[in-house]
C-alpha cells in the first residue's frame, strides 16, 4: 500500500465521522421535541376539587349565618342537640356534666359556666359567645378554640348548625337580637 492509497482511506474514514456528526445535528434540528408546558390531556386527578382553598370558597358563598338562622327552626334544632346531650345540659340551674351547663348561652361570656373547670384554651379565648362565634366553634371545635377539651368532631352541615344555635338561643337568651339575614 502506497501513501496515496493510505490518504484515501483517512480521507474516507473522515469523511464518514464527519457524515455521521451532520446527520445527527439534522435529525436533532428535525425532530426536536418541544415538551408543551400542559398536557394535551389533562387527566383529573380530582385533587383541585378538594383542595382546601376550594372548600374554604364553598363555605364562604351559600346564604350567610344571618339568612341561615332567620329561616332555623329550633324544633329541629333540639333534634341536633342530641348530639351534644351526653355531654352537656340546658335547663336553667342544671348541672355540668363532661361540658358546662349551656343554659343561656348565646351572649354569653365563654367559659363563664359556674363551678366548670374549663381548658386554658377556652378561657383565654375570651369574649362572648356570639352567632358567629357558636357557628364556627360548631362547625370544628377544635379548629375554633386550639386545645379545647370538646371532644366532638363538629356539625357539617350549616343548617344543622343554624338549627342548633336558634334552638340554644330559647334557652333563657330569645331576646338577643339575630345577626342582619343579608
Ligand atoms: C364529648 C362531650 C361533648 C360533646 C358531645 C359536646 N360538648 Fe360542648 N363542651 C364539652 C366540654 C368538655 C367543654 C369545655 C371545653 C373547654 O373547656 O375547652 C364544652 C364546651 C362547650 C361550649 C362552651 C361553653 C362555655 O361556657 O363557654 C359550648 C357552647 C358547647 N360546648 C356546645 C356544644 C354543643 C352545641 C354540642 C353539640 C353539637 C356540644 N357542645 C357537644 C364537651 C362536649
Amino acid at each position: 500500500m502506497n501513501n496515496f492509497e493510505l490518504n484515501k482511506i483517512a480521507g474516507a474514514v473522515l469523511a464518514g465521522a464527519l457524515l455521521v456528526v451532520a446527520i445527527n445535528e439534522i435529525a436533532n434540528i428535525a425532530v426536536s421535541p418541544t415538551i408543551p408546558e400542559k398536557a394535551a390531556y389533562a387527566i383529573d386527578t380530582g385533587t383541585e376539587a378538594v383542595s382546601t382553598e376550594a372548600v374554604a370558597t364553598a363555605a364562604t358563598e351559600g346564604p350567610s349565618l344571618g339568612a341561615l338562622l332567620a329561616a332555623a327552626d329550633p324544633s329541629k334544632g333540639s333534634k341536633v342537640f342530641k348530639k351534644c346531650g351526653s355531654c352537656h345540659t340546658t335547663e336553667d340551674g342544671g348541672k355540668n356534666k363532661i361540658g358546662p351547663n349551656l343554659y343561656a348561652i348565646v351572649g354569653k361570656a365563654k367559659g363563664a359556666g359556674a363551678g366548670f373547670s374549663y381548658s386554658a384554651a377556652l378561657t383565654e379565648k375570651g369574649g362572648d359567645w356570639s352567632f358567629e362565634d357558636l357557628d364556627a366553634f360548631l362547625t370544628k371545635p377544635k379548629d375554633f378554640i386550639k386545645g379545647t377539651k370538646m371532644s366532638f368532631a363538629g356539625l357539617k352541615k350549616p343548617t344543622d348548625r343554624a338549627n342548633l344555635i336558634a334552638f340554644l338561643r330559647t334557652l333563657g337568651s330569645s331576646s338577643i337580637p339575630l345577626p342582619a339575614a343579608n
